[in-house]
């Protein structure tokens, strides 16, 4: 039986890009701090398979021990949600500690009812800033970090963004990239894939395709000007495009999957683009270390190119994760189609930038944390 003085901490998750980022940390926690007994707790704001469930089994991740089972909704719905069941969640275990992962809706929820309960939050990849407060997300981060105690950065930025905020240095922990420990201990998995195969594509050989900020594809005119640049890239080399739930909607509701038809191939693909439902994490990981180049929207993707080596044009005006763009991979390419078509012309024709690997993106970010929590347990006893 448990011993009911035992630490107890629940790690938030409840979209695509949690997942990833809880998977080394709960295993951390248990190789290091077995004296803390952690609760899984899913939202359920990603509930598809695709979006949910087959990260949990591809990640070896234990089910949630709490599912709140939130679903879709507009802001302000899907946010009170959460924070209605969680509260209850909270009020009847008492928690010491909870863990919060990125800039989801899941996240600003689970930070707002834990700091009214007096529970302490604690933020991994805290500190990001797009600067740009027309994206949901930077409302998310910027609430998450004022009420979190122990802040954890991924690069050097984001500790300057938090003092900018008045967050006191005792509370920020510069630990590192945990999606780099799940990417490499992944990686085995998925160069074993056989993803490529199955949807003929050769190595280096093809793009791959990521799409979901509402700013891209909410807009009907942004998504065609992108659309259109990518049937122009896809004349020259095949661009693999797993869809996201939201931007599957908005091509059905656009009439976009009509217009562009012509250029949707069934494997083999030797050119145009190869509409696919979402993959598991070890076949996107598999798609993105074998491409040429990625185009994406999405914040993960961004770092997992700069970490592979892979040219990465990102299609939108600014980035909250500026080292992938001085150090790493990344390009801001925004969402002007002739941008969009020049700077993949110039990967094709060999120039694709060149990068290195941040600071701390080693594998070990997890395992920082982990430390770093067990003293705070220790500390709050
Ligand atoms: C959310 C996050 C975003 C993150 C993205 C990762 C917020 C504000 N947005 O955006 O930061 O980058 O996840 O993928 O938290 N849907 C399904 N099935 C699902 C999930 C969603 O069909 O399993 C559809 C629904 O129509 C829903 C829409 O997708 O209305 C949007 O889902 P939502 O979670 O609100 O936002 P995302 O665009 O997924
Ligand atoms: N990803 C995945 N399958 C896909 C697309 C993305 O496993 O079909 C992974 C990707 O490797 C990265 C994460 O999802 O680890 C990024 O999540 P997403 O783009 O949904 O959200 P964001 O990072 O923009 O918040």
């Amino acid at each position: 039986m448990d011993n009911p003085d035992k630490p107890l901490i629940y790690l938030i998750v409840g979209a695509r890009p949690n997942f990833m980022k809880a998977a080394p940390l709960i295993r951390a926690l248990e190789e290091r701090a077995p004296e803390i007994k952690s609760l899984l707790v899913h939202t359920g704001q990603h509930y598809d398979y695709e979006m949910s469930k087959a990260f949990f089994e591809d990640l070896d991740m234990p089910d949630p021990d709490i599912y709140l089972g939130v679903g879709s909704g507009t802001h302000a719905e899907q946010t009170a949600k959460i924070m209605i069941s969680l509260e209850k969640e909270i009020f009847d275990n008492r928690p010491d500690l909870i863990v919060v992962f990125g800039d989801v809706n899941s996240t600003l929820a689970a930070s707002v009812v834990a700091s009214k309960l007096m529970v302490p939050v604690a933020h991994v990849e805290a500190g990001l800033r797009s600067f740009d407060r027309t994206m949901p997300e930077e409302i998310n981060r910027i609430v998450t970090d004022i009420l979190s105690d122990l802040l954890f950065t991924t690069e050097r930025d984001a500790i300057e963004n938090l003092r900018r905020e008045g967050i006191p240095d005792e509370k920020i922990h510069f630990t590192g990239n945990v999606m780099i420990d799940t990417l490499l201990t992944f990686a085995d998995k998925a160069r074993k894939s056989d993803i490529t195969e199955r949807l003929g594509l050769s190595d280096r050989n093809y793009a791959v395709l990521t799409l979901h900020r509402p700013s891209n594809v909410d807009v009907p005119e942004v998504f065609d000007g992108i659309l259109e640049a990518l049937a122009e890239v896809g004349k020259n080399i095949p661009v693999v495009f797993p869809v996201h739930p939201r931007t599957k909607k908005r091509l059905a509701e656009f009439g976009f999957l009509d217009k562009f038809s012509s250029d949707f191939r069934t494997p083999p693909a030797e050119r145009g683009i190869l509409l696919i439902d979402p993959v598991k994490y070890t076949e996107f990981l598999a798609l993105e270390m074998k491409s040429l180049f990625v185009l994406t929207d999405s914040g993960g993707i961004q770092e997992e190119t700069t970490f592979l080596g892979v040219p990465c044009l990102t299609l939108r005006n600014n980035t909250e994760r500026p080292v992938t763009l001085e150090v790493g991979t990344n390009i801001l390419v925004g969402t002007d189609p002739h941008r969009i078509i020049e700077e993949s012309a110039k990967i094709l024709r060999g120039e694709g930038k060149k990068g290195a690997i941040p600071e701390l993106w080693d594998g070990k970010a997890s395992h920082r944390i982990a430390k770093i929590i067990k003293t705070k347990m220790e500390e709050q006893k």
